[in-house]
């Protein structure tokens, strides 16, 4: 299962070059099997609200995380979600995209999903 939030649109697009159907978050979403996150980040460097609220439900089905953000936002705060979700919970930072990222990532992400979500 891959799940995702997007506000803007950037995340949504990753998702769909992944090859599986994406779920997108919602607050009454509760998964029973591995998954793995993407999502955008917010404020400086933060989480977003939803997606906090996501993971305190659903944390230990989280299998990694992939995180998008803007890099002219300077390389403290860049991708931050990713690297507080990867430290808060103990899981791998598979990939930081800036933006909508480019193929390479898409793979790599596909590849890790194969192997370490759904194998
Ligand atoms: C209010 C706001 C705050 C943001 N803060 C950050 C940030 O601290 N670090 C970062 O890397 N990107 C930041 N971004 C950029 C988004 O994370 C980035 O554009 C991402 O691709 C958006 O994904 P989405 O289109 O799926 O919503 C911010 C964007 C907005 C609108």
């Amino acid at each position: 299962m891959i799940v995702y939030a997007s506000r803007t649109g950037n995340v949504r697009y990753i998702a769909s070059k992944l090859n599986t159907e994406p779920i997108e978050i919602s607050e009454e979403l509760m998964l029973d099997k591995p998954y793995l996150l993407i999502t955008y980040t917010d404020g400086l460097g933060e989480i977003p609200a939803k997606v906090v609220r996501f993971l305190e439900q659903n944390a230990n089905f989280c299998k990694g995380v992939v995180v998008s953000g803007n890099s002219n936002f300077g390389h403290t705060v860049f991708g931050g979600a990713g690297d507080k979700i990867a430290a808060t919970y103990q899981i791998p930072l598979v990939r930081k995209l800036d933006l909508r990222g480019y193929q390479a990532d898409y793979e790599a992400i596909q590849k890790f999903y194969e192997t370490r979500v759904t194998g």
